[in-house]
């Protein structure tokens, strides 16, 4: 069988993610593995008619794509994002068309299924017939009971090319796109009462984006900065090579540090616009949110509020709707709101709702409690940076230490001996009784004292 791999790293042949495909070259040595560098090679790519050509033929004549890359910032780096938009651009789809695919990342396993999921509807997109992915931790491979887990994922996609299996589509098709919202005059401008509001955007001139970024401007009385990510001057997407990590110092020498302090660090209230582009904002959006790994894994947002305003079919994009909600929350941010451009929806009346809403929300300090991803994030985050990744990332062990992050149960010292203690007292035959019958009476005993106070708490914080 011929598997054609494109490999989203821009680290080539020294990726991670390339030595699991090395793995099972050697392991499959009956099989034919042919590299598209798309990570790595995404210059060439995109300038040389030669190199696209190549890797064209690459994947018409395979039987199989395996999409072969590492997870960075909840999805795939943003040089294969970009390859993939190409084969739209570029009219590619036969070339993928009918194929089977799988799709073997790397990562730390944080957001890792929203890169899976996404490379999914791109399949889908594409017909081509997904049979299944792989998330491997970045270490796994040394482990022999992985190694077996691997070898059987390859086996089931080669099993599959081989009896033809039948492929179920998993995401529906995109809508067709519509035409450009043009937001209606506000009503009147919200008051932003000294709030530093700041709208990043990449729109085109004329585009349904720029209307909505108009028009949310115009929300604002003309006190928002607005800018375009494209004039930071990034000379490049990430190239993964961790150096950042000791000091959260990028190798490149540009003005993406420059474009942040100037417009991120100092907002109160933080917009990002953007127009999706298969089924994720663009490469240039995605190229900015892999740079700021650059800041390590320190909360970036801490405070702020933020929201999205997205030109494209939101409502058919669960995944792009997770990862910006995600961004947000895990940089430790409100999400005030995401408004679309979707038709049926009055958007002049949802961008004013938008900006009266984070300016509110801004003035008291508003940041909603987090849900199941920023909570378990944290505590992936939290375990890698300890168990590991600190010896390296000097800067993110001094902020997990001087911010209390690195909370372990395991150091609630009185909580352990409450817990033991409670623990031995369910030994006696008695106790054990009266905690079975009463159990839901304790378990919510300990906060009528937070109740109790309730009332004194909403009048300091109404100021009456
Ligand atoms: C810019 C960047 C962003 C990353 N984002 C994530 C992420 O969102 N989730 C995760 O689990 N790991 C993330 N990682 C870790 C990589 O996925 C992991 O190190 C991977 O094995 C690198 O593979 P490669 O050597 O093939 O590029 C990120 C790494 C980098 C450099």
């Amino acid at each position: 069988m011929r598997i054609a791999v494109i490999s989203g790293s821009p680290k080539g042949e020294m990726s991670v993610t390339l030595q699991y495909v090395r793995f099972l070259e050697e392991a499959f040595p009956g099989h034919t593995f042919s590299v598209v560098h798309a990570g790595r090679d995404i210059r060439s790519i995109e300038r040389q008619e030669e190199a696209w050509e190549r890797l064209l033929a690459t994947v018409a004549e395979s039987d199989g794509v395996l999409w072969a890359t590492p997870v960075y910032v909840m999805l795939v780096p943003a040089q294969l994002k970009r390859f993939i938009e190409l084969i739209g651009e570029r009219n590619a789809a036969d070339a993928f068309f009918g194929k089977y695919a799988a799709s073997l990342t790397t990562s730390i396993h944080y957001f890792d299924h929203t890169a899976h999921d996404y490379l999914h509807g791109i399949c889908d997109d594409l017909d081509m017939r997904y049979v299944g992915s792989c998330s491997a931790h970045m270490e796994d491979l040394r482990k022999e009971a992985f190694q077996e887990q691997l070898v059987l994922f390859f086996s089931d996609f080669l099993e599959a090319i081989a009896e033809q299996r039948p492929v179920q589509r998993a995401y529906p098709p995109l809508p067709a796109p519509s035409s450009p919202c043009s937001p209606a005059t506000p009503p009147a401008a919200v008051d932003t009462r000294g709030k530093r509001v700041v709208i990043l955007h990449d729109g085109e001139p004329g585009s349904g984006l720029a209307a909505m970024v108009g028009g949310l401007a115009a929300c604002y009385g003309g006190s928002a900065r607005v800018a375009d990510i494209r004039d930071a001057g990034m000379k490049g997407g990430c190239l993964g090579c961790c150096r950042c990590a000791l000091e959260n110092t990028c190798v490149y020498d540009d003005g993406y540090r420059a474009f942040w302090e100037e417009y991120i660090v100092p907002a109160d209230i933080l917009v990002m616009a953007g127009t999706v582009r298969d089924r994720f904002l663009s490469a240039a959006w995605k190229q900015f949110f892999d740079r700021s790994f650059s800041n390590g894994h320190v909360p970036a947002f801490k405070g702020k509020q933020v929201a999205y305003l997205v030109d494209g079919p939101l409502g058919h994009l669960a995944t792009l709707r997770e990862v910006l909600t995600g961004l947000a929350v895990m940089e430790g941010a409100n999400l005030a709101g995401i408004v679309t451009g979707e038709p049926g929806g009055d958007v002049a009346a949802a961008l004013h709702a938008l900006a009266e809403r984070s300016v509110r929300l801004s003035e008291r300090g508003y940041v909603a409690p987090v849900t199941f991803p920023a909570v378990a994030g944290h505590k992936v985050f939290r375990d890698e940076i300890w168990g590991g990744m600190r010896a390296f990332f000097k800067a993110d062990d001094r902020y997990y230490r001087q911010h209390g992050l690195y909370d372990f149960p395991t150091r609630d010292y009185g909580k352990r001996i409450g817990v033991r203690a409670t623990s031995l007292a369910m030994a006696i035959p008695s106790v054990r009784r009266d905690v079975v019958k009463n159990m839901p009476a304790y378990m919510i005993q300990p906060l009528e004292k937070a109740i109790a106070s309730s009332r004194v708490l909403a009048e300091r914080k109404a100021g009456r």
